[in-house]
């Protein structure tokens, strides 16, 4: 492999973009939902998570002994940072404990706030670059939570009423804000305990979510009503891994499996999406993968949610394999056994350096137009996390140049299929599908991660044209 040669070739690929940003303009509506909520940015240090041991007491032996992934007391919050900044992995847990909550925003507070929420993040990005109409589902909408959303007028969501107006602009007042603790780490960042130095292998974020309300998957039935009658190109739907199975999970995805059903009805052409997102409670992510993925066409995972639910798919050891060799070969594997196992038409990977789509023949975005939406989606994403923004100055802003690490992958991958050309043209096919291939745009250092994986979807799917 000559990486400058293929370097070249792919910004030569990735002149489409452009074009492709205008066709975004054509795209006549999109909903988002369900969940939306205020994203409370924390930066951690090393040297400031020791100070959150310290006050909590604890041994490295206790920080380590994680028994629930969830926050029940102020303990569970400090072993969850402690978890991902050492592996360097991102992790959301759910807490259900007002107490804690109101602990962690004395002891902690935020740097700043932002929309939160596949659906709200991906609102934000989608009215940003110009889709005609963005419609958002939020089940709370406090002045708090609306200035969240990007001043854009074709962002809209309903007041308490049933009005239709720009979501920055509603303020349901008694609504409650629902908050969430982004908890942010640089790279090879460390903590000393006990003598033993630890360092994040990676930038990434623990997430603590306390979010009654997304918790009990409320709809806003005025949303539910009206959206039907609006033209929808996509309804990209998120948010179902917050819920838990000892807290009437499983009968809430069942229920809104029926409102989706019954959506679907009245918007035929549209195509569905499902952003699958991090699920922690077992039962939980098996509701998803059998009755919620089936009823969509198409779904966008990371590494680690494919994983998980190849685990939930009865395929445990592939997704060992996986886990032991996080590589695209083995990933793919794990795509299409998603596939077969869900009878979903599309799949989307996104992982470090590289995107793989997995599609049946004849779908309705041909591959060629995944191809230019997955490029598109890779500049947008480095856009957002060089500068945090996704404007047309930000977008310019991006050199279109791919990392060594999507195309070094990319390559074992083209030579493992026996599919030279995948590797120049992104275009290859595996079992009976096409497959798609993108080595992306990375940035040394990124100024926000979080969400990124719903720009990346939602972004590929709308730009697909
Ligand atoms: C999860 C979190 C939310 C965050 C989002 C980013 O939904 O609950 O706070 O904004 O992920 O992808």
């Amino acid at each position: 492999m000559d990486t400058p040669i293929l370097k070249k070739k792919w910004e030569k690929n990735y002149e489409i973009a452009d074009e492709q940003l205008k066709k975004i303009k054509k795209v006549k509506g999109v909903a988002t939902g369900f969940n939306a909520n205020i994203d409370a940015i924390y930066k951690i240090t090393g040297e400031k998570l020791s100070e959150l041991i310290k006050k909590t007491k604890m041994s490295l032996k206790e920080l380590e002994n994680i028994e629930r992934c969830r926050i029940l007391d102020e303990k569970d919050f400090v072993k969850g940072i402690f978890k991902s900044f050492r592996y360097g992995i991102a992790e959301e847990w759910i807490c259900e404990n007002k107490k804690v909550y109101d602990w962690i925003k004395k002891q902690i507070g935020y740097d700043y706030l932002q929309i939160g929420g596949q659906g709200g993040i991906m609102a934000n990005v989608l009215s940003t670059v110009g889709v005609k109409k963005v419609f958002v589902h939020a089940n709370s909408l406090p002045a708090i939570q609306a200035e969240q959303f990007a001043k854009n007028d074709n962002l809209l969501s309903f007041d308490e009423k049933g009005e239709m107006k720009p979501a920055y602009q509603i303020n349901r007042s008694k609504d409650l804000p629902l908050m969430h603790w982004i908890i942010e780490f640089k790279r090879s960042d460390t903590i000393e305990i006990e003598g033993k130095i630890f360092k994040t292998p990676k930038a990434n974020r623990f997430i603590a979510t306390y979010d009654p309300l997304n918790l009990k998957l409320v709809l806003d039935e005025n949303y539910m009503a009206k959206i039907k009658e609006e033209k929808l190109d996509f309804v990209v739907l998120s948010g179902f891994h917050a819920l838990l199975s000892n807290n009437d999970g499983e009968a809430l995805i069942d229920k809104v499996a029926e409102r989706i059903k019954e959506w679907k009805k009245s918007a035929p052409k549209t195509i569905f999406h499902l952003e699958v997102a991090s699920t922690q409670d077992v039962i939980i992510r098996r509701a998803i993968a059998l009755k919620l993925i089936p009823l969509v066409s198409s779904i966008g995972v990371n590494e680690r949610e494919t994983m998980d639910l190849l685990e939930v798919l009865d395929q445990k050891a592939l997704a060992k394999r996986c886990r032991e060799q996080t590589t695209a070969e083995n990933l793919l594997k794990g795509l299409s056994k998603i596939k077969e196992k869900t009878g979903v038409e599309r799949v989307q990977l996104h992982m470090f350096g590289l995107y793989l789509t997995l599609q049946d023949k004849g779908f309705k975005i041909s591959p060629e137009d995944n191809l230019k939406g997955m490029m598109t989606a890779s500049v947008v994403g480095a856009s957002k996390a060089k500068t945090g923004e996704v404007d047309s100055k930000s977008i310019k802003s991006v050199k279109h140049e791919v990392s060594d690490v999507g195309l070094i992958e990319l390559d074992s991958l083209a030579t493992a299929l026996g599919q030279p050309n995948l590797v120049i043209s992104g275009l290859g096919r595996y079992k009976l599908w096409d497959l798609i291939a993108v080595p992306t745009i990375l940035i040394e250092k990124p100024i926000t991660l979080v969400g990124m994986g719903d720009t990346i979807s939602s972004i590929s799917l709308i730009s697909a044209r």
